[in-house]
């Protein structure tokens, strides 16, 4: 594996090693000793991470990584005002230059579906896609993997509802494309009909022989849910009419009464209203959790992508 670009460069053996390899970076963050041993593995290394959009999860996540094996960071939040990107460089040229700095590896986030792709093919540096438009979002989904399979200790005959804005939201594309590896699995997408999920994800679920069904309210989807997966809605993606269609997704304690005990509840963050505060203190809300197994994860890529 040179470049982490999207999911289906990973089959459920690289997914098997990868979170053995996250529970190793978990155990190795804990102990002041190894955590020691950790921040001299790739001293004198950097990795560059160039954000075209916003985040708080994904990139901090992976400089806190990057710092926590020992390597420097280069960064850019804001890259299309913050880059020579505002002055009319192409991506392309962007990575010829990064050659020329030797970065054991890029991260990038960018608002342009397939641009991580493009990067790629003129880097010298591993690329890391950390989210292009409403493509896919790689790293996001093999940590939702990773927090379901660390909660049931399989990834096989699960039963998950992904809702809100399954048409701009990447992070759930990606999820159910993994999800698809795996046997008998049954997704269930609740959404407004006028964002439900793309024909594209759904061909790839019925080649593999993965089952859904779409719903557009909410209804008894939950009754025998082991994951329920949520989203906001992509208002930077969005049409306006869109987002002022946005009724019936909130996820509070009323609704969340017909969800068994043993199912969890995820979210990939930032939430905004479709999930109450008070789900918080719900023993099944997962997400916090979720967020910090980013760490890990992405930890475990960049010790093998460097
Ligand atoms: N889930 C996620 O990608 O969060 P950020 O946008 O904060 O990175």
């Amino acid at each position: 594996m040179k470049h982490v670009l999207n999911v289906e460069q990973f089959t459920p053996e690289d997914l098997t090693r990868l979170f053995k390899e996250a529970d190793i970076m978990r155990e190795h963050v804990a102990d002041p000793a190894k955590s020691l041993e950790l921040a001299r593995k790739h001293h004198g290394k950097q990795i560059c991470t160039l954000f075209y959009e916003p985040s708080t999860r994904t990139r901090f996540s992976f400089e806190s990584g990057a710092l926590k094996l020992g390597m420097g960071v280069v960064s850019t939040e804001n890259a299309g005002e913050f880059s020579s990107a505002s002055k009319g460089e192409t991506i392309t040229d962007t990575m010829q230059m990064l050659n020329g700095y030797q970065f054991a590896a890029v991260v990038i986030r960018h608002p342009q579906t397939g641009i991580v792709a493009t990067a790629a093919e003129a880097s010298d540096a591993p690329i890391i896609n950390a989210g292009d438009g409403k493509g896919d979002h790689p790293t996001q989904s093999l940590l939702d993997l990773y927090t379901i399979h660390r909660h049931f200790r399989r990834l096989e005959n699960l039963r998950i509802v992904m809702g809100g804005d399954l048409q701009n939201g990447r992070t759930v594309r990606s999820l159910a494309k993994l999800l698809s590896k795996y046997s008998g699995n049954h997704i269930t997408f609740v959404s407004l009909p006028q964002l439900q999920m793309d024909d594209d994800v759904k061909a790839v679920l019925d080649a593999s022989g993965t089952t859904f069904n779409e719903l557009h309210a909410i209804d008894d989807a939950f009754a025998d849910a082991d994951v329920v997966y949520w989203t906001r809605l992509q208002a930077e993606r969005l049409d306006p009419a869109n987002v002022l269609a946005n009724g019936g997704f909130t996820l509070n304690a009323a609704v969340l009464t017909g969800l068994p005990e043993k199912a969890i509840i995820m979210h990939p963050l930032p939430r905004v209203d479709e999930i109450a505060v008070e789900v918080d203190a719900d023993p099944r809300a997962k997400y916090f959790e979720q967020a910090a197994n980013g760490l890990y994860v992405r930890m475990a890529l960049l010790d093998h992508l460097v």
